[in-house]
């Protein structure tokens, strides 16, 4: 790009700003308040940070382009929101906003806006936010809102750290004033002239959190609150219904000897882990900057001053200038780093100056006696990815009396306890039979057992009989549930950095966190309209192979999938199979609700496997129950080493097995191997009724929602759900943002609780989708809460 002037910076153009503009209006511009230790605080922080260069990463043209709160940004990039852009520039906002739009990126507008809201948005088309003051008169608040809704504006960002006006002390000494005709235009009133006094008297001082309810009660807008600088105000904000976090100190204009924005960004980001967006601003000033940012845990950042000077400089050309300086210098910085995309950036991607480990963050640590620091722990520990079921479990523990389509839990009248002491008795009389004595029929129940399971015979006559899949019990790991067994897979599998896992999207959250606890960061596959497509498969690992990457694996629910209830078809299932076999990957199946849905099920993948190309990850939670924490792996792939000797993969997973769950609890085993005896040795025979229960509850679930919304206000509003014929989970698709906000709604204004569908994209994806589960509900149930979701979408699809 050809930059004005042969300002090549932002520190040019904060130069040159400096050199056109009073004295006053510059340090009005460029001050903070008291010693102003928090303003060189903000900057000296991101000189604090060292990005980490990665070579040969084949990334040419990175990607800058991301999303927040539901919407496109061309860039992780926005611009924070200022008083009076008429100081620096006759056309202000307006030229504010009509770089910003060129850009591709959004604008918060301050309530003390030079220019109107509609002439402000009618100089751009990226997102306009308002920036909100509280004042004592709610009134004045309302109107201003009500006018920013009016006009277009996407969100409202709550400033909460300005009760009061900090000690300027420039402007205290410099006398300023504001020139005359520099006044809101979306304020009544007069009185503007010294922004203190003004702030003194109509700001309301005693704010608390209940001001965020009342904003969310008076506009349908999202919800960001600015200024949050501590892990536990961020849970308040979180509490408090917010959209979205900004890690702001106002540019140090607020508490001299607040910490810097990037200090504490990773305390906050692992406190929202995922629940709402983070934004961060104060002192970025290069591209690289908002790098380090986003690496900590930002999903974007905010420029504040360097967009006044652009303005004073140029107009609405220097504002454009200076976007385009951050943009080009963040391409840069990610394609030097090897960070392709905005979803990329990570703690790895830094580290404090004068270290050479990665950081996870650069703030002093406490010493252990003091606790521990969360990002001193292993970065699983604050992904959102193992987070997201805390919210579904507060929001549901908060309303009780909600109907809850939330949890994929069997259905709890099948349960009776006195059969488990039954099972127990049929398998040691299976023991003693089989030859036993009594004190191994004792050792059996009560000793260590052999760590691949004492079951395993039993398992695979299951899966001969159930399933037509036909191998040695050596190939058979009895698990700790299905989740061992994809722990144990993925260990195996990926050995190195290079190695890619890739999964069908929408994904069982599962497969993700065990590769998140294995630094294992999955490539998203997603699923068309009518589910997973091999053609997207392969695109997919042409594009690893091109970043020079191997692909290992590939994990896909291929029956009524978890979460989005779509089934393989039979041909897609042999193409599979076929691409496998071309592309050289394994695939990892996992199919937990075949025998409990109604009907016949097309035949598994590793049914169809005929060059062992299939891992099966196995559950007896749904068919069987899910106490026992019982499931299994099918590995029968050979394994050789460099001298020649072949095992099979199973003796390589049990040998990890042998260090992480040393066997599967022998009781529980024994109780799942009494109940495969009973079920003439396989679990189907178990499933008639469990089956026929669940497909009703899904014919009915579908019913209902029909009736509750006909075809034609559907049609209108733009909603829709899948129709799957078995498993547990069926998917609603909205016209409004699916996410924790709305569900906090739905549950307390509707009493219906659902999952966002967004909690099950690793790449983002998903947000104008639910999931409903339908295992868990009683007829009456389904009926009053589909009616429930009906009345809430109906509402939602309105705002
Ligand atoms: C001149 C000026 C006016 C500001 N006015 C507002 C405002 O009206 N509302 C607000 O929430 N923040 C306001 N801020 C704070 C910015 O939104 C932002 O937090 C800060 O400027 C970011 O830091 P940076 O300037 O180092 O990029 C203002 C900042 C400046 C420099």
């Amino acid at each position: 790009m050809n930059h004005g002037g042969g300002r090549l910076t932002l520190a040019d153009y904060a130069e040159s700003a400096r050199r056109r503009l009073e004295p006053g209006v510059w340090d009005f511009v460029a001050g903070g308040a008291g010693d102003e230790r928090t303003l060189a605080a903000n900057s000296a922080a991101f000189d604090r940070v060292r990005l980490r260069p990665r070579m040969l990463s084949g990334v040419a043209e990175p990607a800058l382009g991301t999303r927040v709160l539901g919407r496109a940004w061309a860039a992780p990039l926005g611009v924070a929101p200022m008083a009076y852009h008429t100081l620096l520039h006759p056309d202000g906002e307006v030229a504010t906003a009509a770089a910003a739009g060129a850009a591709g990126v959004p604008f918060v507008v301050s309530t003390f806006a030079g220019r109107t809201f509609d002439d402000i948005a009618a100089a751009t088309a990226s997102p306009l936010w308002l920036q909100v003051y509280c004042f004592r008169d709610r009134g004045v608040t309302r109107g201003l809102v009500e006018r920013a809704a009016q006009a277009g504006f996407e969100a409202l960002v709550l400033t909460v750290d300005a009760p009061r006006l900090g000690r300027r002390l420039r402007d205290v000494r410099n006398g300023f004033r504001l020139p005359p005709g520099i006044e809101p235009a979306n304020l009544p009133g007069t009185g503007f002239s010294s922004p203190g006094e003004h702030a003194r008297t109509a700001f309301d001082p005693a704010l608390d959190w209940t001001v965020v309810e009342w904003l969310r009660s008076i506009s349908p807008l999202p919800v960001l609150i600015k200024g949050v600088l501590t892990a536990s105000d961020t849970r308040r904000a979180i509490r408090a219904g917010a959209d979205g976090v900004v890690v702001s100190n106002h540019g140090g204009r607020q508490l001299d000897g607040a910490p810097a924005t990037l200090e504490v960004l990773p305390e906050i980001a692992a406190e929202v882990s995922g629940r709402c967006a983070v934004l961060l601003d104060g002192g970025v000033r290069r591209g690289g900057d908002v790098l380090a940012a986003l690496a900590l845990g930002a999903d974007a950042v905010l420029l504040g001053r360097p967009v006044l000077h652009g303005l004073a400089v140029a107009g609405r050309d220097g504002v454009a200038d200076v976007l385009g300086i951050v943009n080009e210098e963040l391409a840069d910085a990610m394609a030097l780093s090897g960070c392709p995309a905005v979803a990329d950036a990570g703690p790895p991607l830094v580290v404090p100056a004068g270290d050479g480990r990665p950081a996870a963050a650069v703030r002093p640590r406490p010493a252990v006696s003091e606790g521990l620091a969360k990002e001193d722990l292993h970065s699983s520990v604050s992904d959102p990815v193992l987070d997201t079921m805390n919210f579904l479990n507060e929001i549901t523990h908060r309303y009780p009396d909600a109907i809850s389509f939330a949890p994929g839990r069997p259905y709890d009248g099948f349960f009776d306890p006195e059969q488990l002491f039954a099972h127990i008795r049929r398998y040691m009389d299976h023991l003693a039979a089989s030859g036993h004595s009594p004190a191994q029929v004792r050792d059996a129940l009560f000793q260590y057992g052999p760590t691949s399971g004492q079951i395993r015979e039993l398992v695979a006559k299951s899966l001969r009989l159930d399933e037509n899949i036909d191998v040695p019990a050596e190939s058979v790991v009895v698990t700790v549930g299905c989740q061992e067994a994809m722990l144990l897979a993925l260990r195996a599998l990926v050995a190195g950095p290079d190695d890619a896992l890739l999964v069908s999207s929408p994904c069982y959250v599962g497969i993700t966190g065990a590769a998140r606890l294995l630094d294992v960061e999955p490539t998203a596959v997603e699923e068309g309209p009518d589910g997973f497509r091999c053609a997207d498969l392969e695109t997919a690992l042409r594009a690893e192979r091109g970043r020079g990457r191997r692909p290992r694996a590939f994990y896909v629910i291929p029956d009524h999938s978890n979460p989005s209830g779509a089934t393989m078809g039979l041909e897609e299932r042999h193409e599979l199979l076929k691409l496998a076999a071309r592309e050289d990957f394994l695939i990892l199946e996992d199919s937990p609700y075949r025998l409990v849905s109604p009907g016949r099920q097309l035949p598994t993948l590793k049914s169809l496997d005929r060059e062992r190309r299939v891992i099966q990850l196995g559950s007896f939670a749904k068919s069987l129950f899910p106490g026992a924490r019982v499931g299994y792996a099918v590995a029968d792939q050979l394994v050789t080493d460099r001298a020649g000797n072949t095992s099979l993969l199973a003796d390589e997973l049990t040998r990890i097995k042998s260090m992480v769950t040393v066997n599967t609890s022998a009781l529980s085993q024994a109780v799942v191997g009494g109940m495969l005896l009973a079920g003439e040795g396989g679990a189907a025979e178990h499933n008639t009724d469990t089956a026929r229960h669940y497909g009703e509850a899904m014919r009915a679930t579908i019913r209902e929602l029909d009736a509750a919304l006909p075809e034609a206000e559907r049609a209108a509003l733009g909603v829709r759900w899948n129709r799957p014929s078995g498993g547990f989970f069926l998917t609603v698709t909205v016209p409004f943002p699916a996410d924790n906000a709305a569900l906090a709604r739905s549950a307390e204004e509707f009493g219906v609780i659902w999952t966002p569908m967004s909690y099950f994209y690793p790449q983002g994806g998903g947000e104008r989708t639910l999931r409903l589960s339908v295992s868990y509900l009683t007829h009456a149930d389904i009926h009053e809460g589909t009616a429930r979701l009906a009345r809430f979408i109906r509402v939602a699809a309105r705002h």
